[in-house]
Parts: C-alpha cells; sequence; structure tokens
C-alpha cells in the first residue's frame, strides 16, 4: 500500500528509519567494543585469525560507533529538528532515503573491508578509495537535503540548533574530502596524496575535527533541542548559544596538532594547537553551561523522568571531557598521557558519556513521537539503561585512568644508571585488572542498549499505521 505524500505532512520516515539503525548499530558497534576489550584480557580471543585480530577489528569497532551508531542518530535528530523548527516537510523524499541507503551500503562496505585487511590506515579515515567517493556523494546528499528543508522553511528565523547541525555538515565535507585526497593504484589500495609531516598534520587536522564537527558539533545541535523539550524550558540563554557557536567553529579546527606533540611536526603548529586547546574550554564550557541552565526550575523532573537523566548526565560528561582534554593538550600532561590508556579513558568519557548518552536519551524522546505513542513501552526499563550506562562509563573511565598513569609513569621510570626500571611487558602485566574492569563496564554500557532495543521494540509493536500517520501532521507554527 503506498502513502500519498502530503506537503502538510513531516517525512518521518527516513526519521524512524535512522532511529531505528542508531540502535541497532549501537548494539552491534558496543557489542565489539566488548570483544576487543575481552581481546585485550583474554589474548586467546583473537583466534589466530587475521579477520578476527584485534588490529583488523579495532578500526571497525571505531567505524561502527562513530559512523553507524553515531551517523545514524545524528541523521535521525537532524531531520527531525530541521522538519519541526523549520515547520516544513524536507525538501526531497527520494534524497532523504538515498542518503539512508546509501550510509547503510558504507556501514556494510566497512563491515566487509575492514577485517579483510582493507584500509588506507589512517585513523576514522579507513576506508578505501571506492567507499570513501561513496560516502562524499551520500554527505552532500545530505547536505542538499538538510539545507534545501531550511531555505524552504515556513518560519522566520533558523532555530540554533540547526546552525550547529548545519556546521557539522558543511565541515565533516571539507574534513572528508581534503584528508582523502589519494592516488588509487588498485580497486582496493591508494595511497596519500600528501607525504611526511604534513600527511600526518592533514590527518590530524581531519581527526582532531572528527572529534569536534562530527562527535562534538552535531551533538550540540541535538542537545540544543531535545534538552528544552524534554525539561519543558526555554533554553537558558540564546544569545550565549550564538557565541557558543561561533567560539566552537573558529576555535576547533586549530587545534588538531595536540594529537602530534613531540613529533616531526614544527614547533610552533604543536605549540598552537596546543593554546587553542586551552582556550577551547571556554565554548565548550559555556555551551554545557547553557544546557545544563535549561533546567532551572525543572531540576525535580530528574527524579522522575530518566530521558532528561540521560540527557543532563551526558552533559556532564561533555563538560568532564572537554576539561580533561585541554589538560592533556598541554606538552607536559601530554608527554605523559600519550600512547597510555589514559587516552583510550578520554575517548570514551566523551563517546559513552556524552555521545552516546545524548543520542540514547535524543532517540528515547523521539520514538513515540514518531510513531504515535504517548510514552515509551516501559520508563522503568529506561531506568534500568540509565544506570547500566552510567555505572559502565564510570568503570571505563576510571579503569583506564589507574591504567593511563599507571603505564606513564612505569615507562617514564629510570634507574641511577640510567637504565629503565620496568620492562614493557611489565608495564602491560600491571594494566590487567584494568582490563577486566574495562571489559565489565564495557558490558554494562552495552546490555543497557539491549534493554533499549526491547523498550523501541514494544513501543514501535503496540503503534498502528494510522496512529503512526496522524503524528505525521505539520503542527501549527509556533508549536514545535
Ligand atoms: C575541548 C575539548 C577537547 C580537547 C582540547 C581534547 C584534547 C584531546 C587530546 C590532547 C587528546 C590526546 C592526543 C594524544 O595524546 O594523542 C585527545 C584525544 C582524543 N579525544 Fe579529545 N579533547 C576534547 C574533547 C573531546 C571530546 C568531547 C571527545 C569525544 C566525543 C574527544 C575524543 C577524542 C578522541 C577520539 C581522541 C583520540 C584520538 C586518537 O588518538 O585516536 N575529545 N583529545
Ligand atoms: C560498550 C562500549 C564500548 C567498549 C567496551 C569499547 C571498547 C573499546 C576498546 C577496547 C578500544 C581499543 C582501545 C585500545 O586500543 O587500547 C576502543 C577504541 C575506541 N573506541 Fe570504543 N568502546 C565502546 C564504545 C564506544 C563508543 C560508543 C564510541 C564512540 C561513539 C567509541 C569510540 C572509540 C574510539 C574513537 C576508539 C579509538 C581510540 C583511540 O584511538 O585513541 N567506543 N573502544
Amino acid at each position: 500500500m503506498s502513502t500519498a505524500i502530503s506537503p502538510t505532512a513531516y517525512n518521518y520516515k527516513v526519521v524512524r528509519q535512522f532511529a531505528i539503525m542508531t540502535v541497532v548499530w549501537g548494539i552491534l558497534g558496543m557489542g565489539l567494543g566488548v570483544f576487543i576489550a575481552s581481546q585485550l584480557v583474554w589474548p586467546e580471543l583473537n583466534f589466530g585469525l587475521a579477520w578476527t585480530s584485534f588490529g583488523r577489528l579495532r578500526p571497525l569497532h571505531t567505524n561502527l560507533v562513530i559512523f553507524a551508531f553515531g551517523g545514524c542518530a545524528l541523521f535521525a535528530t537532524s531531520y527531525y529538528v530541521v522538519q519541526r523548527t523549520c515547520q516544513t516537510r524536507l525538501i526531497s523524499d527520494s534524497l532523504a532515503a538515498f542518503s539512508f541507503w546509501g550510509w547503510q551500503a558504507v556501514i556494510v562496505g566497512a563491515i566487509v573491508t575492514l577485517p579483510l585487511g582493507y584500509t588506507t590506515t589512517k585513523e576514522y579515515a579507513e576506508l578505501e578509495w571506492p567507499l570513501a567517493i561513496l560516502l562524499a556523494i551520500v554527505w552532500v546528499t545530505y547536505g542538499l537535503v538538510f539545507f534545501g528543508t531550511i531555505v524552504k522553511r515556513k518560519t522566520k528565523h533558523i532555530y540554533v540548533g540547526n546552525w550547529f547541525y548545519g556546521a557539522f555538515i558543511v565541515v565533516t565535507a571539507m574534513l572528508h574530502i581534503v584528508n582523502h585526497a589519494s592516488l588509487p593504484v588498485s580497486f582496493f589500495k591508494s595511497y596519500s596524496a600528501y607525504a611526511g609531516a604534513t600527511d600526518a598534520m592533514i590527518q590530524w587536522w581531519y581527526g582532531h575535527n572528527a572529534v569536534g564537527f562530527f562527535l562534538t558539533t552535531g551533538f550540540l545541535g541535538m542537545m540544543y533541542y531535545f534538552v528544552p523539550k524534554q525539561a519543558e524550558r526555554p533554553i537558558y540563554s540564546y544569545r550565549l548559544s550564538i557565541v557558543h557557536f561561533w567560539a566552537l567553529i573558529t576555535l576547533y579546527i586549530w587545534a588538531g596538532p595536540h594529537h602530534l606533540h613531540y613529533t616531526a611536526l614544527p614547533d610552533w603548529a604543536q605549540s598552537l594547537g596546543m593554546a587553542m586547546s586551552i582556550i577551547l574550554l571556554a565554548p565548550s564550557w559555556g555551551g554545557m553551561i547553557n544546557g545544563m541552565m535549561t533546567l532551572s526550575g525543572a531540576w525535580h523532573k530528574l527524579r522522575t523522568d530518566p530521558i532528561l537523566r540521560f540527557l543532563v548526565v551526558s552533559l556532564a560528561f561533555y563538560g568532564m571531557s572537554t576539561f580533561e582534554g585541554p589538560m592533556m593538550a598541554i606538552k607536559t600532561v601530554n608527554s605523559l598521557s600519550h600512547y597510555t590508556d589514559w587516552t583510550i579513558g578520554h575517548v570514551h568519557a566523551g563517546a559513552l558519556g556524552w555521545v552516546a548518552m545524548i543520542s540514547i536519551g535524543a532517540i528515547y524522546h523521539m520514538i513515540p513521537k514518531l510513531f504515535g505513542r504517548a510514552q515509551m513501552h516501559s520508563i522503568g526499563l529506561i531506568n534500568t539503561h540509565f544506570w547500566l550506562a552510567t555505572i559502565g562509563t564510570v568503570l571505563y573511565i576510571a579503569s583506564m585512568w589507574v591504567n593511563g598513569i599507571t603505564q606513564g609513569l612505569m615507562w617514564r621510570a629510570i634507574n641511577d644508571d640510567g637504565t629503565l626500571t620496568y620492562s614493557f611487558v611489565e608495564a602491560l602485566q600491571a594494566s590487567h585488572p584494568g582490563f577486566i574492569v574495562r571489559a565489565l563496564g564495557g558490558a554494562f554500557f552495552a546490555s543497557g542498549m539491549l534493554f533499549m532495543a526491547y523498550n523501541v521494540w514494544r513501543t514501535v509493536r503496540a503503534s498502528n499505521p494510522a496512529e503512526a500517520k496522524a503524528a505525521e501532521q505539520i503542527a501549527v507554527v509556533g508549536a514545535h
């Protein structure tokens, strides 16, 4: 049965598809995270096979959690937010559908090629050139749908959440295209167009801004819509949100060299990256405070609303990781933290605490609305999920701090005669308990996603097509 396209209705189909796939990829990506964490505890789990080895599955984990899970959450929420805040349907249903299927195709391509060992070797940009080109085409389509919808908006101004989503889309395209410039030598192999320190600088300009624009700016777009909606309060300061936007995007782009301290990169570039990273604390915390203060007068809701709890705790972790990051960017601190598990802990404070938690909160907010239900099937299960996610994140990052500082101190310990006090293997042995705790924390977090899948499935199953269709009707102006 085909349904006629109504100009008075939102396109929720593509939002539903991306929202459901967020949960599916979340389970797979985090499940794989638990698996590779377990490989570090029990190396036998590498099974002696190349395609199940840690080295090949690790990039698959990062691709699945960042681009599949995080990416689908960003597509779903941005398509939802842009329609509701512009009071209009997406500019093209077919382009939106292409962005969904194209994105899934890129992910399936990653699942096939990465375990087989096809990789550019550039972190977070591993996909070989045919997939990278497909990704670029899908991304440009996404940009056309998003900005096209903004152009045909029925509202006068452009809500600040869309500014963040817009910057995330534009800058991600720029980073991807520049960093992927390469010379293909076969269908599965290409060489970077850049060489030496330039290659490293461009890669970490990309890498850091993948964090800054993919894992931060896009999710701040989410924050600016879903926190006020769930708290039923206007954003604390609209003026602060504009200052936050311009300060954040102006500063982030310069911070990449902090990934290359004490390398062949010119010293001035390293110091510039360090200085910019420290200044970055200000807009990051400005944004966090803007989100937190939105709860003024609504704090009591945290007692009864686990969705709001997900959103607020995500902001707390955002604040924590954006305090930790600038500290780690200071050269003397980085000389201890670099190469250690401290970095891994920092990554997951941001990835689990901020990115995953805000996405989960936003999906719980949207699912009933997308399917015409009053609320999720079980609020109790959301609460269980919240505690599993919070405890899991804390176990993960606390164990990595202990491991990271232990490793850093053991590696630099020197005897009176100038020889190393500890061998590398001794530092590895000292890390073993931390690896166990991290795997346990990860298992907590990933099992929470299973509760989410069940809860989403029950909510969707309880909805009927008429209810879902009614939910698509565009409300009167001012009611978004
Ligand atoms: C003001 C904000 C932030 C600053 C200044 C910052 C700074 C840093 C620094 C100095 C490192 C270590 C580089 C190294 O020693 O190799 C790092 C690594 C990393 N950070 Fe952040 N960070 C910030 C926020 C975040 C957030 C919010 C996230 C996640 C959502 C995040 C994700 C990462 C990732 C994925 C890496 C690892 C990169 C790699 O080596 O593969 N950061 N960050
Ligand atoms: C159940 C949850 C998760 C577990 C157990 C897990 C586990 C792991 C493990 C074991 C590593 C390799 C660490 C190493 O090489 O020493 C890793 C790397 C990484 N994970 Fe996760 N992860 C989880 C969720 C996530 C999520 C949700 C994201 C992003 C949204 C994420 C982003 C990353 C990144 C960016 C790296 C590479 C870090 C670097 O190179 O510095 N992870 N993860």
